[in-house]
């Protein structure tokens, strides 16, 4: 009798064990819109490319993503500070006419979200930058991109094998990153 009991319990806990993985897997995995979406990159409204403010006209990141340092999230720039160089920069562009009247009618660009971790995931921009983690680490060389793409998978087992490096220092504990 206890022999048969123990195995069923341990068919029991196998059979949890294997529902528990295909929820996991298929609950997950596919969710679309965060994780795992290594590769995305998503049209944007107005196509705004990187490679050509960063890489040939050098402006510095955090000139438009000037929240990264002090804040949780990495801000995306308003359209005034388009409209710092775009009131007289290549005006003539049919793109920079549109930026131009959503600016002069008070609106905004719907910019398309890139990276969006699950919301029972808490992240940090500053907290990183302030250890001198750059950019490119974890997004890849924007600075070469006519279009952003996800680099990283975002997936559990990345944050973890970076803060797992002795040198980093990094929390490791559940309650780090999970509310
Ligand atoms: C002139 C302004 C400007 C500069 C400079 C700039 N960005 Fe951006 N960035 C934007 C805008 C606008 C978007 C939103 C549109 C898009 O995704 O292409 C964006 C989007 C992004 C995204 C995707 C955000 C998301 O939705 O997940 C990342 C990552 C990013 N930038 C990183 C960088 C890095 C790294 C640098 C420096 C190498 C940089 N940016 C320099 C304006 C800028
Ligand atoms: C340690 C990895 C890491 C570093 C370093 C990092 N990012 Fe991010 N970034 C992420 C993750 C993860 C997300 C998605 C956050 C979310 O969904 O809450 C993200 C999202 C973004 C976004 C979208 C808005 C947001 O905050 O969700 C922008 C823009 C961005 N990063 C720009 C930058 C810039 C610019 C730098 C450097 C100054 C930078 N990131 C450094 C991992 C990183
Ligand atoms: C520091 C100055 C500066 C800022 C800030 C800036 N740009 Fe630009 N942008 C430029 C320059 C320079 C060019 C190249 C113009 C040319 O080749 O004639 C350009 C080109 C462009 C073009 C290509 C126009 C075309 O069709 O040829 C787009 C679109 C654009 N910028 C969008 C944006 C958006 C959106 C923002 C704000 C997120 C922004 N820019 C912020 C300087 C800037
Ligand atoms: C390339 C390395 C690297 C990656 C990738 C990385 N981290 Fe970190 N993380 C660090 C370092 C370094 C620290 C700073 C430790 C410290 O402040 O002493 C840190 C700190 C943190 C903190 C603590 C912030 C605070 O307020 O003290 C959180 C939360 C965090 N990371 C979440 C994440 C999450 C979530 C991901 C994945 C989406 C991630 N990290 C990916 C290196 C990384
Ligand atoms: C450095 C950040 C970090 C730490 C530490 C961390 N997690 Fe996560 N966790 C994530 C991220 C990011 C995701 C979402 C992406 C994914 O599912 O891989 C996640 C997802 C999960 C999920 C959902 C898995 C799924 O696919 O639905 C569970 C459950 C989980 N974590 C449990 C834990 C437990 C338990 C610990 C402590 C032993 C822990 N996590 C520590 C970042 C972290």
């Amino acid at each position: 009798m206890h022999r048969v009991f123990k195995r069923s319990t341990a068919g029991v806990v196998a059979l949890l064990g294997a529902l528990m993985m295909v929820t996991l897997l298929t609950g997950c995995k596919f969710q679309p819109g965060w994780g795992y979406n290594k590769g995305y990159a998503p049209e944007q409204p107005i196509p705004f490319d990187h490679s050509l403010h960063v890489g040939n006209h050098n402006i510095q990141c955090q000139y438009c993503h000037n929240q990264v340092e002090r804040s949780k999230h990495s801000n995306i720039p308003a359209l005034s500070t388009c409209m710092n160089c775009h009131l007289q920069v290549a005006t003539d562009k049919p793109n920079i006419q549109k930026l131009r009247e959503a600016y002069d009618n008070g609106g905004s660009v719907e910019w398309v979200r890139v990276h969006m971790l699950p919301d029972f995931v808490h992240f940090n921009h500053s907290a990183h930058i302030a250890k001198g983690v750059n950019c490119q680490t974890c997004h890849g060389e924007v600075e070469k991109m006519q279009k952003v793409e996800q680099v990283s998978d975002l997936s559990m087992g990345w944050c973890v094998s970076c803060h797992r490096e002795p040198e980093n220092k990094a929390p490791l504990n559940c309650s780090t990153c999970h509310y």
